[in-house]
């Protein structure tokens, strides 16, 4: 995601911002991002910009015979998400008049709306969501007169539906900085000869340790005098800096001990920003932007094939049941390394759906120009914009999970599905699904940032199981229908970070061979949702126990029946059976990411694996 870093001088003075600026971009390249841009205002309330795609190193090549000096100065690195990557559509953005300029970390999913409601006089530079709430600033600004920047951010703040971490400033107000946060980070570091803003804590600790985090909801003020902060009514908030003892690391992981962790948590709030602005409650449909294709089109479509690699993969599996059971969509799943090379048949009416949280994955590159090739229509399902499958798809949905840096996939293995979701609703609603069942769909599909949080709140509890079983050196994964697949991305995701010889399967599988292997060394994880295949799981532990195997059950809340048949039970919160793999995965990567820790594994850098496989 995006990376925001903000400065302004103590007690008035100027002085070269550039450097400060930069270094502290620098501190958050790892968030990932595909431009970057400053804007420094000086004394004289007179503005100086640079901008750049590509790497930092690219914006210093263009600053390198300026000097910025100024009193106050805001930067920005960009992870695209509306609108290409192109310098226009680099942040810091503007108003008409280029006197109002901000950055921007998050979603403005209403952006359109806006835009179309109040903005339609205006002229517009980018493709960006950000842009909209420049001008959105403006609109209310020129009716105080330009002279209440921050009543002005927070009347157009009561109009936004999204996300925002934000840093704004106006040519007429030169001397301070109005920050704000909903959704995405920000903190504020108070330092001897400054006060600075930044995305997470790791620009701020070469100035300075003294930090406020500022919570949803809140508005910041930075001038050379002081800082405030007040709620959307204006109201004023107090709140005193803490002292944080992290190193850079540990601030870009916002404390958490490995970036898989931070993204497992993280889900709840990505898993929203992959529905954002695409579902509409009220008629039951949902709508994918990029789609490029009319209602028509789609209702054309008779088979849709998914191809995907590891984790996409498994997604692209617990897809096929979705789009079959709401779409009533004809759907089969691939891995892309042998569908390139088998010479598949395309029927005609396909719809090729490539699923790559990378988007430079080569196996699942090569498929995508193999189906092509083969007649199909083919769309993307990635989460790096920009990407060359994205690119080469020419079509698709990006599934807006943010940076995912760890080299196990957990946060865009949830978005992927929640796309996959969407995209079933979208085409079901085209044909055959009733409004109510539409309703129903979205009001679940919402219930589920928070039943994720509940499971994420046991991740002791998970951490306490983890500790009985590590020294296992093999373990089964089983689930059945839907929770089959959730069964193999178990299995992935313990062995590739902990390297415990993991196999997940179809529970039914058992009886034909794998059983044989079951005893008191190798332990079972099994899903045991109340859902139409609950008694046939149930047939399946038992048979398990007879063979005195080790059971770990992720079960619904509330099931005390199965719980006699557990050595440990992990509970999930009820949700409709086309849902669960969206709960019953969380459990699994949290019991991975501990086996890895207590094994003392790189967690975050697994040996012999890479975040992007672009080679055969
Ligand atoms: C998942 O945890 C693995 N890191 C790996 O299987 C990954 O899902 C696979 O390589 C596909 O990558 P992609 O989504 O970037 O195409």
């Amino acid at each position: 995601m995006c990376g925001i870093i903000g400065y302004i001088i103590k007690e008035g003075g100027e002085k070269n911002l550039a450097p400060i600026l930069i270094n502290g971009l620098r501190r958050l390249e790892y968030r990932g991002y595909d431009s970057a841009g400053l804007s420094v205002i000086n004394a004289k309330g007179e503005v100086l910009k640079e901008k750049s795609v590509g790497k930092i190193d690219s914006l210093v090549e263009k600053l390198k015979d300026q000097e910025f000096i100024g009193t106050l100065g805001i930067a920005h690195t960009r992870w695209a998400t509306h609108g290409g990557v192109t310098e226009s559509n680099t942040h810091p953005h503007t108003d008409c008049s280029g006197r109002i300029i901000l950055v921007h970390n998050g979603i403005i999913e209403n952006y359109r709306d806006l835009r179309e409601k109040f903005l339609k006089d205006h002229n517009f530079v980018s493709e960006t969501d950000t842009e909209v709430l420049a001008h959105l600033i403006e609109y209310f600004y020129t009716q105080t007169n330009k002279k209440d920047l921050r009543g002005s951010l927070i009347k157009a703040l009561q109009l936004v539906v999204g996300t925002y971490g934000i840093a704004v400033v106006s040519l007429d107000e030169p001397n301070k900085i109005i920050c704000a946060r909903k959704g995405s980070p920000l903190v504020l570091g108070v330092a001897d000869d400054a006060f600075l803003i930044a995305s997470d804590a790791s620009p701020l600790l070469p100035h300075t340790k003294k930090v406020i985090y500022l919570e949803d909801g809140e508005i910041l003020e930075l001038t050379p005098k002081d800082f405030q902060i007040f709620n959307l009514k204006d109201e004023k908030i107090a709140r005193t800096p803490e002292e944080i003892e992290w190193n850079e690391e540990q601030a870009q992981k916002g404390g958490f001990p490995h970036f898989m962790l931070k993204e497992i948590f993280e889900q709840p709030n990505t898993f929203k920003d992959a529905l954002a602005g695409r579902l509409v409650p009220n008629d039951g449909v949902a709508h994918l932007g990029g789609l490029r294709l009319t209602d028509e089109e789609l209702r054309q479509i008779k088979k849709i094939k998914i191809i995907a690699c590891g984790s996409a993969f498994h997604a692209g599996l617990v897809g096929k049941y979705i789009l079959e059971h709401v779409a009533w969509m004809p759907t089969d799943v691939e891995v892309a390394s042998e569908f390139r090379y088998r010479d598949p048949v395309v029927e005609d009416n396909t719809l090729t759906i490539c699923i790559s949280q990378s988007g430079e994955t080569a196996d699942t590159l090569g498929a995508l120009i193999e189906a092509r090739r083969k007649g199909s229509k083919v769309m993307g399902i990635v989460n790096v914009v920009g990407s060359t499958i994205a690119r080469e798809a020419g079509r698709g949905v990006y599934i807006h999970a943010g940076p995912e840096l760890s080299v196990a996939s957990t946060k865009a293995f949830t978005n992927q599905v929640a796309i996959l979701m969407v995209l079933a609703l979208q085409l079901g609603r085209l044909t055959h699904l009733p409004l109510a069942t539409g309703k129903l769909i979205i009001k679940s599909i919402l219930e589920i940032p928070a039943k994720m949080q509940e499971i994420i709140k046991q991740n002791e509890v998970i951490k306490n199981i983890a500790e009985k079983y590590k020294a296992y050196e093999d373990f089964y994964f089983i689930g059945r229908g839907i929770n089959a697949p959730i069964a193999l991305e178990g299995a992935l995701k313990l062995k590739e970070i902990s390297y415990v010889h993991a196999e997940g399967m179809p529970s039914g599988e058992l009886k034909h061979g794998p059983i044989a292997l079951i005893d008191d060394k190798c332990p079972v994880m099994a899903i045991v949702t109340k859902d139409s295949l609950y008694e046939k799981m149930v047939s399946n532990v038992e048979e398990i126990k007879a063979r005195h195997g080790k059971l770990i059950l992720i079960a619904t809340e509330g099931d005390e029946d199965v719980k006699k048949l557990s050595d440990d039970i992990i509970y999930i919160p009820k949700t409709s059976e086309m849902l669960s793999p969206l709960l019953t995965v969380v459990p699994m990567q949290l019991f991975a990411y501990h086996m890895a820790v207590l094994r003392g594994k790189d967690v975050d850098r697994p040996r012999n694996l890479a975040k992007s496989v672009t080679v055969e």
